[in-house]
């Protein structure tokens, strides 16, 4: 088979949100490799988001860069309207910037509140209604795919921010699924467990939490981003079309883990 054969998303545009590096980085590549022209959107344009790009490239498909801060309300209503003013369109939004900050629930500062749940919810929201006025204007269907967590459902103590924003999610794309099936928008989350990626640097140093963690994955190791960029190109393409409202798990079996010895 040719290339062009296999291109499941050849004429679309995707806009991925955090894709200077980890699982964004993986899925912005994955989906040029599927034959989406390609919008990377980070906090700060640097030296890892000019690598997707090049990669974007490389693969002969067109890859441009938005700035945008998700976690600033100024900048996440600029991200659209400048992803759009440069490739014409979006068919895909992938809402995958996310952070987490460690403290216990006691300790929480509002600063810590507004840093997690500004990027994870409040940014995702409003890029994602920007999104869907973008496709109501010019009267097209869409896809949109939400960068969740095994900790939308699994307890995670001491990222009590970090579970809110990702719960809210949970239900956000429950509900959006609804509301936006007339439009021909489908909505799903993509919950990755642990994965190899910059978020988790503090436990890929520390030797004994690694093997604690690892010892919890059936699967016995951790995942990668492309574990998590090929599910996300099969929910951007034709094949998904009937999928809406619904959370895929990729975490090597961790979510679901119980045994009694
Ligand atoms: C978190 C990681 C954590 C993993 C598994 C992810 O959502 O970002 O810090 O290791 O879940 O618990």
């Amino acid at each position: 088979m040719t290339e062009a054969h296999s291109a499941k998303l050849a004429g679309k545009v995707a806009c991925v949100t955090g894709s200077g590096q980890g699982i964004g980085q993986a899925i912005a590549i994955r989906l040029a490799k599927e034959g989406a022209d390609v919008v990377v959107d980070d906090r700060v344009i640097g030296e890892s988001a000019q690598q997707t790009v090049a990669a974007i490239q490389k693969l002969g498909r067109r890859a441009v860069t938005v700035q945008g801060d998700l976690g600033n309300p100024a900048d996440d209503r600029r991200v659209i309207a400048e992803a759009v003013a440069q490739m014409g369109k979006i068919d895909i939004l992938v809402n995958n910037a996310g952070v987490e900050r460690r403290a216990d629930f006691w300790d929480v500062t509002e600063q810590d509140f507004d840093f997690v749940l500004n990027i994870n919810l409040r940014g995702t929201f409003f890029i994602t209604q920007d999104f869907v006025n973008h496709l109501r204007a010019t009267n097209r269907p869409g896809r949109i795919i939400n960068i969740s967590s095994v900790h939308e459902e699994l307890p995670f103590p001491h990222f009590s921010t970090y579970c809110a924003s990702k719960g809210a999610l949970k239900m956000l794309c429950r509900d959006l699924a609804i509301e936006l099936a007339p439009l021909g928008i489908t909505v799903n989350n993509i919950a990755p467990g642990a994965i190899e990626t910059p978020i988790n640097k503090d436990l890929l140093n520390n030797p004994e939490e690694l093997k604690m963690l690892l010892g919890k994955i059936p699967l016995g190791r951790l995942g990668t981003p492309d574990d998590v960029a090929r599910l996300a190109a099969f929910l951007a393409s034709d094949d998904a079309a009937y999928i809406t409202g619904s959370t895929v798990t990729v975490d090597g079996g961790l979510l679901w883990n119980y045994q009694e010895q």
